[in-house]
């Protein structure tokens, strides 16, 4: 293990009914309340409207930021900024899913930035000041809840990057299931894939001795296995919203991580491809990660051999190393493909014409990979081998 420090300020509020602590949460930071939300599920559901009854409770003046895209894009966030400097906004309350959140982070440092906002993604500036923000899920998939990072795409040049700093946590998120019971079925499946990614890549790296952080990530893959179908046949199971809801925090808010860095290349090569082709981030991760981990079997065959036997039953008798592990990614891929997700790039009609592209900008700061250094020809595999 190596040392660490493990830093999460976020106040996590789950459970039913608990959308009343905005009125104790909110009047801390201030008066002027910005709240961005995306293109109107939540106007949908019914949630908008509530949440504008507990701003008009603590007397709150409330200004929106409205149609944050999927994949929320520079060019939006710069919107947003606009609106706190303008208005002397206090505070931000995202309403949404990853996205919206994302872009809060955004607009929460731009607000504090003189520069372009884009210069914090792309780490020209240093985000050291933020606004205060908090932030109410209804979709789980991201983590972004709990954890500082955020990924923005500039879709004029179709680059998309992820970044954070110590101002961009949350200063509370708001987790009731049933905010999450209208997330159409795809939309729930790309979540489930996300998480499931996110646990993934924290699991492989090169350290020794995490026994205890290894069994961690492997009992929230099997969790979030058991619960995925069951989820699937009854979407507004509260049970299920929950366990999914709390299992898409708990992969990405660094309880899992604590002593060592997992690989995270899949994710680069990933947002590559949705900078590109706007797909959703949960449908290219489960077309990629397969592919990522036979690429890289033979850095460490063991610790594919351990996911497979001890998440997806994998018998190693009679079997090499390899074998073992080429079973486990394709008992992983069976799981993706039994819940509808994508396995193929041509499920989104994307071909080999622009895989060189994606590779350059997967690559535009060299190699990458903390348990497996990838350069261009070996992106340029993956994708190949993901048509
Ligand atoms: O825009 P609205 O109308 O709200 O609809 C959204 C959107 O179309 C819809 N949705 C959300 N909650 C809903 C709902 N529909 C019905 N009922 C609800 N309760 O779902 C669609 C997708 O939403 P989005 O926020 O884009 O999904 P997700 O949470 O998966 O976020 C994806 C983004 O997060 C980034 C991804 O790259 C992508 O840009 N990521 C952020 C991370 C982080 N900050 O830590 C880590 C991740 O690895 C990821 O890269
Ligand atoms: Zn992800």
């Amino acid at each position: 293990m190596q040392n660490f420090t493990f830093y999460n300020p976020t106040k996590l509020i789950f459970g039913k009914d608990q959308l009343s602590q905005l009125q104790t949460e909110i009047p801390q930071y201030g008066k002027k309340v910005l709240v961005v939300y995306g293109g109107g599920s939540i106007k949908r559901n019914g949630l908008y409207d509530k949440v504008k009854e507990q701003l008009h409770e603590i007397g709150a003046e409330m200004f929106e930021l409205s149609g944050v895209e999927p994949n929320p894009r520079i060019s939006t966030v710069r919107k947003g900024v606009e609106i706190c400097k303008t208005e002397g906004i206090d505070f931000l309350l995202a309403v949404g899913g990853g996205s919206v959140i994302d872009c809060t982070k955004a607009i929460a440092a731009g607000a504090k930035y003189d520069g372009d906002a884009w210069d914090l993604v792309i780490k020209k500036a240093f985000a050291a000041k933020a606004l205060p923000f908090g932030t109410v899920l209804t979709l789980a998939a991201t983590g972004s809840e709990m954890n500082a990072g955020s990924v923005i795409t500039n879709w004029e040049t179709n680059e998309k990057y992820g970044w954070g700093s110590p101002v961009t946590f949350p200063k509370f998120s708001i987790l009731d299931p049933v905010n999450t019971f209208t997330v159409p079925r795809d939309q729930t499946v790309y979540g489930i894939v996300d998480m499931m990614s996110h646990v993934l890549e924290h699991y492989f790296h090169l350290e020794e001795n995490t026994d205890f952080q290894d069994r961690m990530c492997e009992s929230l893959l099997i969790t979030i296995m058991e619960a995925a179908p069951k989820l699937l046949e009854d979407l507004e199971s509260y049970e299920h919203r929950a366990a999914i809801l709390y299992s898409g925090t708990m992969a990405l808010n660094g309880i899992l991580n604590m002593g060592y860095r997992g690989d995270w290349a899949t994710h680069n090569i990933e947002h590559a491809v949705s900078a590109v082709y706007d797909i959703p981030h949960g449908g290219g991760l489960a077309i990629l990660f397969p592919n990522w981990m036979k690429h890289n079997l033979n850095v460490k065959p063991e610790r594919f051999k351990q996911l497979a036997i001890r998440v997806f039953n994998v018998d190693p008798a009679g079997k090499t190393d390899e074998e073992t592990a080429l079973e486990g990614i394709e008992k992983l891929r069976e799981f993706w493909n039994s819940i509808g997700a994508p396995s193929r790039l041509a499920d989104y009609d994307i071909d080999d014409s622009k895989i060189e592209l994606m590779a350059d900008k997967a690559t535009v700061n060299g190699e990458f990979g903390n348990f497996a250094k990838l350069n261009h020809e070996d992106v340029v595999s993956i994708y190949r081998a993901s048509l």
